[in-house]
């Protein structure tokens, strides 16, 4: 979920380079086999990734070995009911939850059991009576925790630290968001949200906490401050921390590497980090192998390319409205079906939808960006991409779960 961008006062994190790594994947991916005994080295932070050092693990769920203090874990993903989000299961004081996953917010939050909303009604909260040795109140629970989403939703209540385990690796003291009030709506008895965004857009660097993952890479706890998601096109999904899975991805050298855009200090920011979102720079789309440029919304502020944000948090793919336009002016019978950007084509339409990363091109096949029979003309199909209108932050395209399903990601 893109975050709404109106606060971001105090953010900062390390001043280094980060890359988005996107590998096409075969048309499935194999089952994981087990794990060999492997010895760990620990790989510094780099400025430039060198792909010989990133670990490529078979992983299992499992903990650093005994006795390092930094690791690498696999934590299966699940595709929600409703089809928007991907949960993960996290223990919070020993509890477990299910959050959604968004790489496009930086904080982790929880319902607790003070948060009588609509929203919260339906799902676990986290018990405010349960009195967790781990737990660790900040300010008597007087220090405010607000995530606002671009989409008009929010969470608050107040900032507190516990200890965290995913993917078998335990983290003590991580600040979170205990929260009191929300209109998220959450599915699949998901408790909360758990963002991998960068500190700038986490509200928790107001408190000098860094968010989750990078607490992980700033304490040096992963064998390599990196993770990689593998969806696949049906309903599961893995999260790696640590390194890369060597289930799915077998040769290094399939890697595409892109730069992550910087951004330029907001007007109340100084003294941060340019990085601010997974965004990277799309420079080609093609249907049917015709390919166009796209045209950059933001370039007369600058950004002479388009942008497009990895955001595991959303379902679909969208694009600004002179991009996806073309797309559908080189599809027959495609028709928009609604003012908010969505289109519908004929459900037999067999051509491929290529975007352009790097130095590659990724490949989606009808099954992919194909939503489902439009209402009321059952030879017509919802469609990827929609088109959204500018949201100011500077991102043209966002490619959610139907994109990220074709391809391993991996953050770093
Ligand atoms: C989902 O797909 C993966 C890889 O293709 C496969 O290993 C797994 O068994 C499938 N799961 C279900 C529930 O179909
Ligand atoms: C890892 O283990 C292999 C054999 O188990 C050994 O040959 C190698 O030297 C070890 N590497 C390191 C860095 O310890
Ligand atoms: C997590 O690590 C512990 C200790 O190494 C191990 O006993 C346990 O089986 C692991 N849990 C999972 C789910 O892999
Ligand atoms: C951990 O390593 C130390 C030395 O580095 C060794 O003495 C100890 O036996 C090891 N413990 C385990 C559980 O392997
Ligand atoms: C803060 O919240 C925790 C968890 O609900 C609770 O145990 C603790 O008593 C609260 N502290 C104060 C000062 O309200
Ligand atoms: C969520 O609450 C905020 C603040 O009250 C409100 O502005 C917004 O419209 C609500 N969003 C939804 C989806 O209900
Ligand atoms: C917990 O983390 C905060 C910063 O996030 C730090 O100020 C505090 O000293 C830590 N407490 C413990 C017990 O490690
Ligand atoms: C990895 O891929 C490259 C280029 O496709 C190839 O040259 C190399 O032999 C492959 N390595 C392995 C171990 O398969
Ligand atoms: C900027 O921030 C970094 C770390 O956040 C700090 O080490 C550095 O001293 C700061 N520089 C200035 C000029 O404030
Ligand atoms: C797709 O491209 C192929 C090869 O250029 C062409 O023969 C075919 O007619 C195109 N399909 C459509 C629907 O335009
Ligand atoms: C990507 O696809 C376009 C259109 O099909 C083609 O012209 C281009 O050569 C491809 N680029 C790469 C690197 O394969």
């Amino acid at each position: 979920m893109r975050p709404s961008l109106q606060h971001c006062a105090g953010c900062f994190g390390p001043q280094e380079s980060f890359w988005v790594l996107i590998i096409l994947l075969a048309a499935f991916i194999p089952p994981a086999v087990l794990a060999n005994k492997e010895n760990y080295t620990h790989f510094l932070r780099r400025a430039r990734p060198d792909t010989t050092n990133i670990p490529i693990r078979v992983l299992q769920r499992r903990s650093p070995a005994a006795n390092t203090t930094f690791g690498a874990g696999v934590s299966q993903l699940s595709f929600a009911s409703d089809r928007q989000s991907y949960y993960a299961v996290i223990k919070v004081g020993g509890i477990n939850f299910r959050v959604a996953l968004d790489t496009a917010s930086s904080d982790l939050w929880l319902a607790s059991s003070s948060c009588e909303t609509e929203t919260c009604k339906e799902i676990p909260r986290y018990p405010l009576s349960y009195q967790s040795p781990t737990f660790i109140t900040l300010n008597d629970n007087s220090t405010a925790f607000r995530a606002s989403y671009a989409d008009d939703t929010f969470a608050s209540g107040f900032v507190a630290r516990e200890t965290l385990e995913l993917a078998n690796i335990t983290l003590a003291n991580q600040t979170f968001g205990v929260v009191t009030e929300s209109n998220v709506t959450l599915t699949d008895e998901t408790s909360g949200i758990m963002g991998l965004g960068f500190p700038r857009l986490s509200s928790i660097t107001d408190v000098g906490a860094l968010p989750f993952f990078s607490t992980l890479a700033a304490k040096g706890l992963l064998e390599y401050p990196l993770f990689g998601l593998s969806l696949t096109r049906n309903s599961s999904g893995s999260l790696t921390l640590g390194a890369i899975d060597a289930s799915v991805v077998h040769n290094v050298s399939s890697i595409g590497w892109n730069k992550v855009a910087q951004f330029p200090p907001f007007a109340a920011e100084n003294n941060i980090s340019s990085y601010l979102q997974w965004a990277i720079p799309i420079t080609g789309v093609a249907f049917n192998g015709t390919q166009f440029s796209p045209t950059p919304t933001y370039a007369n502020v600058g950004r002479t390319q388009s942008l497009a944000l990895i955001d595991v948090g959303a379902p679909g793919i969208y694009g600004p409205y002179q991009d996806v336009l073309r797309i559908y002016a080189m599809i027959d019978g495609a028709r928009l079906v609604d003012s908010t950007g969505q289109w519908a084509i004929p459900c037999d339409t067999t051509e491929s939808l290529s975007f352009t990363f790097g130095l590659r091109n990724y490949t989606l096949l009808p099954t992919d960006y194909l939503i489902g029979p439009a209402d009321g003309n059952s030879n017509l199909c919802l469609s990827w991409p929609m088109a959204l209108p500018p949201s100011s932050d500077g991102i043209d395209w966002q490619m959610g779960a139907a994109f990220l399903r074709t391809v391993y990601s991996i953050f770093r």
